[in-house]
């Protein structure tokens, strides 16, 4: 299993399970291979050999994106592109992770693969484009949308949320965008599990349940013993440079999808494993 994006938050994690799975894993970091360099793509596709791929690398800065669309679609749509064709090319399956972030947020309901996107910022169009070009092709490609994510291996909100919480006595959090909060290494045993398996087409794998960034933080704060109040607020109040959905809670139409455990459990499990790490 050949693994893109190895060094970030998601791909660490699927490096890992995805070893202790039993599976032969190449994992490369973006110092080894620049997704957005078609022919250093098809050549360490070429060299690994996989039966599968599983693309993690990816432009995740949401905001920074804004100011630089045609960056963050070189590596989030062309690149992906590029690690598919080279994976198609060689007989290998790919797994490509994209983002509630291609929904609006304004259908009012859990949002399942079939619903149409509207991507409301320039990340969004970007990951947009990397399912099209992913999608578009022939072999074994499948596309995994999740959201929120959580790990041990990067910044995320919940660092975010703990650092601030020893430095202040209140905090305040939006709380009118709902999503799925998702733990790593709930997502990255379904991720292997789908490239093993040779999946085909659009699956929605995020933690279960719902949150706003407001009841997360609150959470956070109760399950790490953290003494300190989240206070609710409005994205109205908190702008920021990406729109961002008001409500892209994901859930699977797809009988074959996985299920992951409900966020509080991936909450739990992340605050045990960064306090035994
Ligand atoms: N984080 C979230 O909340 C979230 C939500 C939904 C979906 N996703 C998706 O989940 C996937 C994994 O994201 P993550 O949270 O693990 O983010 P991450 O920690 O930023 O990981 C992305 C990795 O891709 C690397 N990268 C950037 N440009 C590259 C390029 N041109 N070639 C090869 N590698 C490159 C980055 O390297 P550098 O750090 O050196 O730039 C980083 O190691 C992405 O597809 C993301 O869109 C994330």
């Amino acid at each position: 299993m050949l693994v893109t994006g190895a060094g970030g938050m998601l791909g660490r994690d699927v490096v890992r399970v995805a070893e202790a799975a039993g599976h032969d894993v190449v994992g490369l970091p973006r110092a080894e291979l620049d997704v957005t360099d078609a022919s250093a793509v098809r050549r360490a596709v070429a060299d690994a050999s996989p039966g599968a791929v599983v693309n993690c690398a990816a432009w995740t800065d949401v905001d920074g994106a804004e100011a630089d669309e045609a960056e963050a679609t070189r590596v989030n749509g062309n690149g992906a592109g590029h690690v598919a064709a080279a994976a198609t090319g060689a007989g290998a399956g790919v797994v490509h992770v994209s983002s509630d972030y291609v929904f609006d947020g304004t259908k009012g309901a859990p949002y399942v693969e079939s619903d149409p996107t509207a991507p409301l910022s320039a990340y969004g169009r970007s990951k947009l484009a990397g399912e099209r070009a992913v999608g578009d092709g022939p072999g074994a490609r499948a596309i995994v949308r999740s959201s929120w994510l959580f790990g041990t291996g990067g910044r995320n909100f919940v660092e975010t949320m703990l650092a601030l919480g020893t430095e202040r006595d209140v905090v305040r959090v939006v709380g009118d965008q709902i999503g799925c909060p998702t733990y790593t290494g709930h997502l990255a045993p379904a991720l292997v599990a789908l490239a093993a398996g040779g999946a085909t087409g659009t699956f929605h794998v995020a933690g279960t349940g719902a949150a706003s960034w407001y009841a997360f933080a609150r959470e956070i704060f109760r399950a790490a013993g953290v003494d300190c109040r989240a206070e609710e607020t409005t994205t109205e109040e908190f702008p920021r440079p990406a729109p961002r959905p008001a409500f892209s809670v994901l859930v699977s139409q797809r009988r074959d999808a996985p299920r992951l455990a409900p966020w509080q459990d991936g909450l739990a499990e992340y605050l045990a494993e960064r306090v035994a790490a």
